[in-house]
C-alpha cells in the first residue's frame, strides 16, 4: 500500500511532546521522519519517568514511533555541516525549541530558506511571534493557563484546574500537522516553502472557543443559562468554572452509578438533549414528566435541573455504568460510561480499530501505545517502534553520501 506522505522527508528537530506528537502523526501516514537528537542524551523524555531501567521511557516511545533517530551535535561545525546537507534535501523541518534557540544555532528562517527555498519550516512556541510573552518557555500546564482552559475548568468553589488531556502539547502538535500539510499543498502550487508557526496558547484557545462565546454572551445578558450558577447563583463579569455542565445547549452532568461509594469511576455522563426528553422520561419510568409544564421544556427544567439529575441518580443506583448505558442507548440518549485508562487499554473495540496498539520494541519488549485516531478507507497506518538513540545515524549519514571513514571522523569529534 502506498502511503500518502511517502517521499516527504522531515527533519524532526522536536522534543518532549508538542513537536513529537506532530511528526509522529506524519510518520504514521508515510513521511520519512528523521529525529535529530543530541549525542549521548537525546530527547529528554527518553529518560523521564522510566519504568524499566536502561530502556527508553514510555513517554518517549509513545511519541516517537515510526521515526528514525540521527544523533547530531548541531552546535559543532561538523554537525552543522551534516544538518545543512540534510536541509538541502528535505521537505520539512519541524522544531519546538525554546524561543530563539534555532537562531542561536545559526539556522534562522532566512538561513534555512536560503539553504532550501522549497523547505517548510514548522515551529511550536508557547506564544506567537510578537506576543508580549514570546520570550517565555512553556510546558503543557502553562499553556492551559495562558489559553483560557484552566480558568474555565473545574468547580466554581475550587481553583483553576488543568485538564488531563494534552491541550497544550499534543493538541498544538495536531494544529502544526495541519499547518504543514497545508504548506505542502501550497508548495505544489507555488514551488516555494514557507514558515508555519503555531503557538500553544493559540491552540488551547482554539479549543476553548465556546468559552469565548460565553464571555460575550455574559457581557451582553449578564448570565449563562446552561451553567450550574443559573438561576440561583451569582455571575461576575468573567466566564465561571462550570463543573461538569454541558458546554452547549444540552445540559449534562456526571452521575453516580452502582458502586460509586468504592469505585471512583462508577459514573456515567448523561446528556439531557432537548428533543430526547420524551425517551428520557420513558427510560427513567417517569412518563408523567413528558407533558408536565415544570419539565416539558429546557427552560422550565433548568431551574431544577439538579433535582432532575438526582432523580436520574436514584434510577442509576442499582445499575453499573455499563448496564445503565446499555439501557439508555436503546432510547437514543447521548451518554457514556466514565472509562478508566485500564478499561480503555483493554477495550476490544479500540484494539480492533487500531486506536490502541501493541508494538514490539528492541529493549522494552512489547508496549501499548495509541495508534492513529484518523481512519482512512485506503490507508491503515501501521505503528512501528520508536528508534533507539542514534539507531539510524549510519544509515542517514550514508544516504547523505558520507563514507565509513567520514562517519568515523564525525564520531571522533563527537559530532554524531
Ligand atoms: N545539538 C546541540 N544542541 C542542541 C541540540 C543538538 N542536537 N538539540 C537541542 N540543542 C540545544 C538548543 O540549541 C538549545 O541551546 P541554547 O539554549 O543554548 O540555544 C538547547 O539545546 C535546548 O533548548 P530548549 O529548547 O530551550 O530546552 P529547555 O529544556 O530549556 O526547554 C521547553 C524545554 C519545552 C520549555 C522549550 O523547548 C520550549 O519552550 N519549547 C517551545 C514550546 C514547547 O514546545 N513546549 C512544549 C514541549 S512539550
Amino acid at each position: 500500500m502506498t502511503k500518502p506522505l511517502e517521499g516527504i522527508k522531515i527533519i524532526d528537530f522536536t522534543h518532549v511532546q508538542a513537536g513529537p506528537a506532530c511528526t509522529q502523526l506524519l510518520a504514521w501516514f508515510g513521511a520519512d521522519v528523521i529525529k535529530v537528537e543530541r549525542p549521548g542524551s537525546g530527547d529528554v523524555t527518553r529518560n523521564q519517568l522510566r519504568d524499566i531501567p536502561d530502556a527508553d521511557a514510555l513517554y518517549f516511545t509513545m511519541l516517537n514511533s515510526n521515526k528514525k533517530s540521527l544523533t547530531l551535535d548541531t552546535k559543532k561545525p561538523e554537525g552543522k555541516e551534516v544538518l545543512e546537507k540534510l536541509i538541502r534535501e528535505s521537505d520539512v523541518l519541524v522544531e519546538n525549541f525554546g524561543p530563539g534557540a534555532l537562531d542561536r544555532m545559526g539556522f534562522s528562517w532566512e538561513r534555512l530558506n536560503e539553504l532550501n527555498p522549497k523547505m517548510i519550516v514548522a515551529s511550536v512556541k508557547g506564544f506567537s511571534d510578537g506576543h508580549h510573552y514570546d520570550d517565555l518557555k512553556v510546558y503543557e500546564n502553562v499553556a492551559q493557563c495562558a489559553g483560557g482552559a484552566a480558568s474555565t475548568t473545574g468547580f466554581w468553589d475550587g481553583p483553576p484546574t488543568i485538564s488531563a488531556a494534552a491541550l497544550g502539547d499534543s493538541n498544538t502538535g495536531m494544529h502544526l500537522a495541519i499547518g504543514i500539510l497545508t504548506a505542502l499543498l501550497g508548495r505544489d502550487k507555488t514551488g516555494k516553502g514557507q514558515k508555519v508557526a503555531v503557538s500553544m496558547q493559540d491552540s488551547v484557545l482554539n479549543l476553548c472557543r465556546v468559552k469565548l462565546r460565553d464571555q460575550q454572551r455574559l457581557e451582553r445578558v449578564g448570565y449563562l443559562e446552561e451553567y450550574p450558577q443559573y438561576p440561583h447563583g451569582e455571575f461576575s463579569d468573567v466566564v465561571p468554572r462550570g463543573g461538569n455542565a454541558g458546554g452547549g445547549g444540552q445540559p449534562g452532568w456526571v452521575l453516580k452509578c452502582k458502586g460509586w461509594e468504592t469505585d471512583p469511576n462508577a459514573y456515567i455522563y448523561f446528556t439531557i438533549q432537548g428533543h430526547a426528553w420524551e425517551p428520557i422520561c420513558k427510560a427513567l419510568g417517569k412518563p408523567e414528566w413528558i407533558d408536565d409544564p415544570a419539565y416539558k421544556t429546557a427552560e422550565a427544567r433548568q431551574p431544577h435541573i439538579f433535582e432532575i439529575f438526582a432523580t436520574i441518580e436514584e434510577w442509576l443506583a442499582d445499575k453499573t455504568k455499563f448496564e445503565a448505558v446499555d439501557i439508555l442507548r436503546k432510547f437514543d440518549i447521548p451518554c457514556a460510561p466514565v472509562l478508566t485508562m485500564k478499561e480503555l487499554a483493554n477495550d476490544p473495540s479500540l484494539r480492533a480499530s487500531g486506536t490502541i496498539v501493541e508494538v514490539p520494541h528492541k529493549k522494552r519488549g512489547t508496549y501499548l501505545t495509541v495508534g492513529s485516531p484518523i481512519k482512512f478507507s485506503d490507508l491503515k497506518p501501521e505503528v512501528t517502534a520508536s528508534p533507539l538513540l542514534g539507531e539510524h545515524t549510519d544509515e542517514v549519514l550514508a544516504s547523505l553520501g558520507y563514507s565509513q571513514q567520514e562517519i568515523f571522523n564525525l564520531r571522533e569529534v563527537k559530532a554524531v
